[in-house]
């Protein structure tokens, strides 16, 4: 049996696990760090993995970052939302561990998860939005993974969604992720909480009045329970995404786009009002096959597993 760890680095978490060939979770393991101090989150890579490999036997680490990946996949390139800068992960963690190491796109990982474990497993080719604090993509397609030239392809949260829109972490302006990210949902809950708070008086009461207390998990909660603004936060970003969805569709033609990340558990109150934005932009097809929307099925493991996995075939 052949065992590999898949290490998950977000903005103020790490994950580690060792996961085995069919995509298990054997022992797992995470770290809290502060989102702007790098050499923190480097420690806490660090203890994580040394907590696992200690306990297991493992052949290769793979490691999920959220940022531009260099084609070596050994570099983390620039995060518009970590401190990272050049930072060489690959170097840092093979040196320690003397095992080998691939450094991968957070969102390309837990895409790799849904194709070979998850929502992708019955398809060749699909595409992925992970909608989170930022907006991951990722791009597979006849079964292999689309890095592109320089390792960065598939960034479909950079895509332009509004010209000229709010600037955005990467330097651009319009930016999809300044639209449909959670950081865009908290920004609009956060404003009808302080301007419009008859519209909200759900969200309003879990954030105890205060507008920048307001979280993306109590928007969803208040949109379960009914709460007009936080309803209509989640339906704006999830019009955004069908939009975005529809140019990618004509760019890629995937059997599948699947919609992951954090604020999916919101379910359909983000998934249906991104339907409906795909079908509408969609019409101009006419009867030409178009490809499925599905919700990741792998939940917060994916990043993980897909890691472990991608580390295993390197
Ligand atoms: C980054 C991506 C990352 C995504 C999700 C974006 O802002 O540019 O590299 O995959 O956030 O974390
Ligand atoms: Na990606
Ligand atoms: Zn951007």
């Amino acid at each position: 049996m052949s065992l590999t760890i898949g290490v998950d680095v977000g903005g103020t978490k790490v994950a580690a696990a060792v996961v085995e060939e069919d995509g298990s979770v054997l022992a797992q393991t995470r770290r809290h760090t502060p989102a702007d101090d790098v050499s923190q989150t480097l420690q806490m890579i660090m203890d994580a993995v040394e907590e696992l490999v200690t306990a297991h036997d493992v052949e290769a680490i793979g490691i999920g970052a959220a940022g531009w990946i260099d084609a070596a996949r050994s570099t983390v390139l620039f995060a518009p939302n970590i401190a990272w800068r050049n930072e060489p992960l690959q170097a840092e963690l093979a040196d320690k561990f003397g095992l080998p190491v691939v450094v991968e796109n957070d969102a390309n990982v837990a895409a790799w998860a849904e194709y070979r474990f998850g929502a992708g497993r019955d398809v060749e080719s699909m595409l992925m939005y992970t909608v989170g604090t930022g907006i991951g993509g990722a791009v597979i397609m006849d079964g292999r993974l689309i890095r592109g030239a320089h390792g960065i392809a598939a960034e479909l949260g950079h895509l332009i969604a509004v010209p000229d829109g709010q600037i955005c972490g990467c330097g651009r302006r319009g930016c999809l992720e300044q639209y449909a990210s959670g950081q865009a949902l908290v920004r609009l809950g956060q404003a009808a909480v302080a301007h419009d708070p008859d519209s909200a008086p759900i969200l309003g009461e879990l954030a105890g009045g205060v507008p920048s207390a307001v979280t993306g998990p109590m928007i969803t909660d208040a949109a379960r329970r009914g709460d007009t603004a936080s309803v209509g936060a989640l339906a704006d970003i999830g019009k955004w995404l069908g939009i975005a969805c529809v140019d990618l569709v004509q760019a890629l033609d995937p059997q599948v786009i699947v919609i992951g990340g954090g604020v999916v558990d919101a379910g359909d109150l983000l998934l249906d009002p991104t339907r409906a934005s795909y079908a509408a932009g969609m019409a101009q097809r006419g009867r030409l096959p178009v490809a499925e929307l599905r919700p990741a099925e792998m939940g917060n493991t994916a990043g993980v597993v897909g890691a472990a996995d991608l580390a295993r075939s390197r």
